[in-house]
């Protein structure tokens, strides 16, 4: 009558595929427990390690719930606990976390009637509510794994990228907040033919690289030229910890989500470890606390 799940952080946009791609990490997440009760309705019972609201219809993870449970006929409820380690405002996917957190764990004890896209729709409802915008691309690789690609909202449409054995990422989460809302609206509404050229044809070959396993492709098609320019001021030390990335041998580095969080991709587990040293020594001397992940990506 219940499960404890775990909702994995995940990387969105990879630098070129803004909106559209994204990638789950293996070792980073929320931990929920979600439970059958006689009782109708959504109820959010306990929720530690940030201060979020209990009320359903104000929490992702209650909104998606009830995304979901709407669509039911059935005469008990669900309790909901949050156990968040992900920061809300980090920029890997906090709130894709607890949206999708909440209805697999609630099909899980209804058996599984709903696919994985299903279950997605719902959590795209919880995840408006925290960045203002319906996007799929932190809420897809936390409910599917590895990489994916939303080819469409509507109607929702996710595609499954195979990646190469040895790929990690490596990610430093500056501990200040960036609200997603905030970093969309520095976003100019209209691109130049030139960057858009740059930028689809970036995404093209990212894809290529990952299903043909060519790492110096993948290194070739990590930039972004729409959204990183504007974005990246409102990261301190941006540029400094790209660098310090690309110095120690990542195959590229960009903003994970919509920051504040800096993301890499790396060939192998040694290269991401010596990336995270690097960017160690960038961030112990600024004064802001951080955190440094290395993940797999499966
Ligand atoms: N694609 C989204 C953005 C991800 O960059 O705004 C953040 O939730």
């Amino acid at each position: 009558n219940e499960i404890k799940i775990f909702s994995p952080a995940t990387v969105a946009n990879v630098a070129c595929g803004f909106d559209v791609l994204g990638f789950c990490l293996d070792n980073v997440g929320d931990d929920m427990v979600i439970r059958k009760v006689d009782k109708k309705g959504i109820k959010i019972t306990h929720i530690e390690g940030f201060d979020l609201p209990y009320e359903a219809e104000q929490n992702v993870a209650g909104v998606s719930a009830l995304a979901m449970y709407d669509t039911l006929d059935i005469d008990f409820g669900f309790e909901i606990e949050i156990y968040k380690n992900i920061k809300p405002g980090s920029g890997i996917g906090s709130s894709a976390a607890s949206a999708v957190g909440s209805v697999f764990g609630m099909n899980e004890l209804l058996g599984r009637p709903f696919n994985k896209t299903q279950l997605t729709e719902f959590a795209i409802k919880g995840e408006a509510l925290a960045s203002k915008c319906e996007h799929a691309d932190n809420l897809a690789p936390a409910m599917f794994g590895g990489f994916t690609l939303v080819k469409g909202i509507k109607p929702l449409q996710i595609l499954e990228i195979p990646s190469p054995d040895d790929l990690f990422a490596t990610i430093i989460h500056p501990q200040i907040e960036i609200k997603t809302s905030e970093s969309r609206a520095v976003l100019p509404k209209e691109v130049s033919l030139s960057d858009a050229i740059a930028q689809w044809s970036n995404v093209g070959s990212l894809i290529h690289a990952l299903h043909t396993s060519d790492y110096n492709l993948i290194k070739d098609s990590l930039h972004d030229v729409i959204i990183e320019p504007h974005r990246s001021k409102l990261i301190p030390h941006y540029e400094e910890v790209k660098n310090s990335m690309l110095n120690a041998g990542a195959l590229g580095a960009c903003i994970s989500g919509s920051g504040p969080s800096i993301f890499s991709l790396c060939k192998g587990e040694e290269t991401a470890k010596k990336v995270a040293g690097a960017i160690k020594n960038v961030y112990n001397s600024t004064g802001i606390d951080f955190d440094i992940h290395v993940s797999k990506i499966n």
